[in-house]
């Protein structure tokens, strides 16, 4: 995870790096820094804990005259979260940052203190800029050392270094982690996303990984294993009024208001009357597969869970969903019959690019459901279908869960369309629940304030349980997981038929059950597996439309005709619910401890 920002300019360095790491501070927010080389004057600045503190530290200090300059936001992964520990990490006479990590930093670092290096920190980093500077010695131009450098990392990086050896040259990386350039004039930006150069940047190049080179006097050179290379940049478009707050007390609750918009985007084009349709895949797309197999993380695996029951019940197709870290270690058996789909709001998460990497190897076909063009996920299918939600900042996910999940819902049909395993009434009954979606995703004043109301005696307890059947156990999955994010409570997902089975042991006045009870989903079910809980005396939060005596705070939904539209309502409570009650805590909604937006680390 991380962020990195980098600048080679003009204007006041300062400002532009703050920003710029404000704008990926969601990738991590352990401590952050910033170097500045201006003529041949050196400053640097650390801060641990939220970007704030930096800016405070640096409030006397400005940068007015051309220079270089990088900066970066922690995810701590090598060492606790110390100023020593925060990037930029200094050598004798060079900055460097770096997003990823150095597998073979521990041989490396031995090498470098058998040599007399005197390490600062306990970060992976700090390898890199010793082992620039022991290169410099020998090489015969400063990017001799710096290419000489990257041939000895291990790992994943995306990385940048500065020295004053050669004062108005940024030095870059990248391999497995993101970075892109950005582009204005003679300015030349970098960084790990899109969104700290938008509005600053009017082009853009996506760096691949193995490509390294370096930035002097508004000029790029860029090079790979095969050496010097052109590229080609393109027009930066994207809005910036998408990513601020609009308003709203957090990011997180702005995404969960904005559901059902976003939701008409995801749809637009591709919900005709009395089909589904998709641009992004060819009509031979599906030609030879029997089976789909799905790899994602966190809550992009929740959405894959809940397409599972879809993918076989419409389109009947056989659908396995794997994690994707678990995946990756498990020698799986792979056919080329089966379609590899990977989910992921940012794209960049390693695992799951990983996997798709060894499924591409195995010889599948690849498709990828995501947020983010370009994004190396994106990048590296044989297909992508975007999920049109726009930027999604805070750390605990929603809009990307919800717009995931109504394409997966979409391509069940459209490959139950295209292998005739669907009927026609049963196509046009599904798309017209699917056009009221955007409805069932209103947030009403009612609601929110009854969650409001209800929030403050869910604060204790020894835990919750999130239950439902069918694909509402990935929806109570994705409910407790976005509790236990923003609340630091427990909170466990079950199927609501297991918990006789063992964890039914653990009810008592002080558990809490959150009971997703749909009408349209095997109701009586869920009801027998709710009483059963109630006679243990547990407490019990009830989400239905239907009255349910039993209940000690029951959630009326409205939308009873379609399990999707039960499940998108419902989803929209859960959220709701584990917003308010991280509120009531006092807790940092948007981006809660120990956590980051885009997991760029296996
Ligand atoms: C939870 C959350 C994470 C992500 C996971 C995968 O709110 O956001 O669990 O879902 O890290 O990330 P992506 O979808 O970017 O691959």
């Amino acid at each position: 995870m991380c962020g990195i920002v980098g600048y080679l300019g003009n204007e006041e360095k300062k400002e532009i790096l703050l920003d710029g790491l404000q704008e990926l501070e969601y990738r991590g927010y352990d401590s952050a820094g910033i170097a500045v080389i201006e003529g041949e004057k050196l400053s640097n600045y650390k801060a641990i804990g939220k970007l704030e503190n930096l800016r405070e530290k640096t409030k006397n200090y400005s940068s007015e005259n051309f220079g270089i300059s990088i900066g970066h936001t922690r995810w701590a992964t090598h060492g606790k979260p110390t100023e020593l520990n925060a990037h930029p990490h200094l050598g004798a006479y060079s900055y460097v940052v770096h997003n990823g990590i150095i597998e073979n930093y521990q041989e490396l670092k031995k090498e470098l203190q058998d040599d007399g290096v005197n390490f600062l920190s306990q970060t992976d980093t700090e390898t890199i800029v010793h082992l620039f500077e022991k290169k410099h010695k020998t090489a015969n131009s400063v990017f001799s050392a710096f290419e000489q450098t990257i041939e000895r990392l291990d790992g994943a990086y995306a990385t940048l270094l500065i020295t004053e050896a050669d004062v108005d040259t940024i030095y870059f990386a990248k391999n497995g982690s993101p970075m892109l350039i950005g582009f204005n004039g003679s300015d030349i930006h970098f960084a790990s996303s899109d969104t700290p150069i938008i509005g600053k940047a009017s082009e853009v190049y996506y760096l691949e990984d193995g490509e390294y080179g370096y930035a002097k006097q508004g000029e790029l050179k860029l090079f790979d294993a095969n050496g010097e290379k052109s590229f080609t940049k393109q027009p930066l478009t994207a809005d910036k009024v998408s990513a601020q707050k609009d308003g709203y007390r957090f990011f997180m609750e702005k995404e969960i208001y904005e559901q059902h918009r976003v939701m008409s985007e995801t749809m637009m084009g591709r919900v005709l009357d009395n089909s589904i349709d998709f641009d992004e895949i060819d009509k031979s797309f599906f030609d030879g597969i029997k089976a789909i197999k799905i790899c994602a993380c966190g809550t992009s695996y929740h959405s894959a869970l809940a397409s599972a029951y879809l993918f076989e019940r419409i389109a009947k197709v056989r659908c396995d969903i794997e994690i994707a870290s678990e995946f990756r270690y498990k020698e799986p058996l792979l056919s080329d019959d089966t379609l590899f789909i990977t989910i992921s709001q940012s794209g960049e998460t390693a695992d799951t690019l990983e996997a798709l990497k060894m499924a591409k190897r195995a010889g599948l076909k690849s498709l990828s459901i995501c947020n983010v063009d370009n994004s190396s996920i994106v990048r590296e299918s044989d297909a992508a279908i975007l999920t049109r939600a726009g930027i999604e900042k805070g750390v605990a996910s929603t809009k990307a869960f919800a717009t995931q999940t109504m394409v997966l819902w979409m391509l069940s049909l459209y490959m139950g369309q295209e292998k005739n395993s669907i009927s026609k009434e049963l196509l046009q009954t599904e798309i017209d629940a699917m056009l009221h979606t955007p409805k069932a995703l209103l947030v009403t004043d009612d609601l929110h304030a009854k969650l409001h109301r209800l929030s403050k005696r869910y604060l204790h307890g020894h835990g919750f349980f999130f239950i439902g059947r069918d694909i509402f156990f990935p929806l109570a999955l994705e409910g407790a997981l976005k509790l236990k994010e923003i609340s630091y409570m427990h909170a466990e997902g079950y199927p609501a038929g297991e918990m006789k089975h063992g964890p039914i042991a653990l009810a008592d006045s002080e558990l809490f059950t959150i009971a997703l009870m749909p009408k349209t989903m095997h109701y009586d079910k869920i009801k027998s597996n709710v009483e059963e809980l109630s006679a243990r005396d547990a407490t019990i939060c009830a989400i239905s439309p239907l009255p349910f005596d039993l209940a000690d705070d029951f959630i009326q939904t409205k939308y009873d005709s379609h399990p999707m539209l039960e499940f998108f309502e419902m989803m929209v409570v859960t959220q709701l619910l584990a917003l308010e009650i991280s509120v009531r805590l006092g807790n940092d909604v948007d981006m809660p401890r120990n956590l980051a937006k885009s997991v760029t680390v296996e």
